[in-house]
């Protein structure tokens, strides 16, 4: 694997070739927050928490850290009133669609930190709380990780939901990933099938 040089908040990095920008940035102590990423599981791009600025050839944009690669000649900068604004209002999004969610979470503490105030946008939308975020961690590390394949999504948009599949419950079997990579505290810790309802449940709408 080659070498690759690029500039982070003003600071060379030297990275693997391949490597994330979000990885690269972990080399120099730059925190990028994230809410759907995982190092085992393969970058999603849901939540966009992650989004940072780049530099090349003169041209400034945004991606999400956590699954551009990095290059020769990058420069990035993880942090700024732009980027702030910018997850802020995600947050603030992504608290609208969950409703609630556990003190002393991750996500909680994203909230604190980026001053996010739901009650912007929470007038305006009617959802149900349910300390879901939708970033599929959960469902990702069930499928990919363990294999189980217990947990999993139905319906789009603001419909998406996390459901349990039934015909798979026997698979579970408490390992708890799915509720160490939860942000919000959704699973207990009496596992999945006591966070989520079924997916029978939700296509009958008993839930
Ligand atoms: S952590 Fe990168 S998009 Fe969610």
């Amino acid at each position: 694997m080659g070498k690759v040089k690029l500039e982070i908040d003003g600071k060379e990095v030297v990275a693997e070739e391949g490597m994330t920008v979000l990885e690269a940035a972990r080399l120099v102590g730059a925190e990028i927050p994230t809410l759907c990423h995982d190092e085992r599981l393969e970058p999603y791009g849901a939540c966009r928490v992650c989004t940072v600025e780049i530099e090349r050839g003169g041209k400034t944009r945004m991606v999400a850290a956590c699954g551009f690669p990095v290059e020769n000649g990058l420069k990035v900068r993880t942090r700024s009133p732009r980027l702030d604004r910018m997850r802020k209002t995600l947050i603030e999004l992504a608290a609208v669609s969950a409703g609630e969610w556990e003190e002393g979470s991750k996500f909680w503490t994203l909230v604190r930190e980026y001053g996010a105030d739901p009650s912007r946008f929470a007038s305006r939308v009617q959802i149900k709380p349910t300390k879901c975020i939708v970033c599929g961690l959960c469902v990702r590390t069930c499928s990919d990780v363990t294999g189980d394949g217990v947990i999993g999504f139905v319906g789009r948009g603001i419909n998406r939901r996390v459901v349990i599949f039934p015909e798979k419950a026997q698979n579970c079997w408490t390992c708890r990933y799915c509720q160490e990579v939860c942000p919000t505290g959704k699973i207990s810790p009496a596992g999945p099938l006591h966070s989520f309802p079924s997916i029978d449940d939700v296509l009958a709408g008993r839930v």
